[in-house]
């Protein structure tokens, strides 16, 4: 515990109870047992067009070219939408249990990413907070609107967020992973969410379109334009998405 004394930062503390020698995960457990569900879903969901099976580029080609990209054209389409979000979170299989497979991995197959679009300029699609369903690769109204400009200022102000038409945001909700891990579950989150992440960036690198990772934002205002709780489901991190210009 030194660290955490010496700092008085409560993430070592956090950090120092999480290191696993021996044992078990499951002795740790106190947590209720999970929602029972793989992923949320909210009804009345929009069905997006079938994902495209080939991109044409090559995926280490598209390691080698990723970057941060923060310029992005007017206009993202419905079908480039639907691509990313599938090669990023979406239902890619059925595993031996009956669950679904994921295009992210996930300690324990537990996944407890969510994703939700933010849409400006979208085509064919209202400007509105949409959660997405995985299971029916369909986007489920949260609220109607242009929402992009509240986007701006709760991510301080990042021009980038104002002026992509899309901008995909993810949480996780912890009691799916710590109903097997227990405490340890809050590094995995992080650890999912990060490979649900780079799918973005790649995705959208096959796909001649651009994005960046966005983790500067003020929580509790990103969860009310959620309409989340920020502790049993948290807000992770935004990805931007748009056509690539320059
Ligand atoms: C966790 C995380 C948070 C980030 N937050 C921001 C951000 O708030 N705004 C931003 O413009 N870029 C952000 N970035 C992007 C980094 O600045 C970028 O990845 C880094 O400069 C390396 O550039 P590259 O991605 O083009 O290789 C973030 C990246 C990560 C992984």
């Amino acid at each position: 515990m030194r660290i955490a004394e010496s700092t008085g930062d409560p993430a070592w503390l956090y950090h120092e109870l999480s290191l696993l020698d021996t044992g078990f995960y499951g002795g740790r457990t106190r947590y209720p047992a999970p929602p029972g569900e793989y992923y949320k879903e909210l009804g009345g969901g929009l069905l997006l067009p079938p994902p495209p099976e080939f991109s044409g580029v090559d995926t280490l080609k598209a390691l080698k070219s990723r970057r941060s990209r923060r310029r992005y054209g007017p206009v993202l389409n419905l079908e480039s939408l639907s691509a990313v979000l599938y090669y990023s979170v979406g239902v890619t299989g059925v595993a031996w249990w009956g669950g679904p497979r994921r295009a992210y991995p996930s300690a324990g197959a537990l996944m407890p990413v969510e994703a939700y679009v933010v849409a400006r300029g979208v085509s064919g699609l209202d400007p509105g907070i949409y959660h997405y369903n995985p299971g029916e690769h369909s986007l489920e109204p949260v609220r109607l609107g242009d929402y992009s400009r509240a986007l701006y200022e709760i991510s301080l102000e990042q021009e980038h967020v104002s002026t992509a038409p899309a901008t995909i945001i993810l949480t996780s909700i912890i009691s799916r992973t710590a109903s097997k891990y227990g405490w340890r579950s809050y590094r995995y989150i992080h650890l999912d969410t990060g490979h649900a992440g780079e799918n973005i960036y790649l995705a959208s690198e096959a796909l001649g379109l651009g994005t960046v990772a966005v983790g500067a934002f003020y929580d509790r205002r990103l969860c009310a334009l959620l309409d989340i709780d920020c502790v049993s489901e948290m807000p992770m991190i935004m990805y931007p998405v748009g056509p690539r210009t320059g």
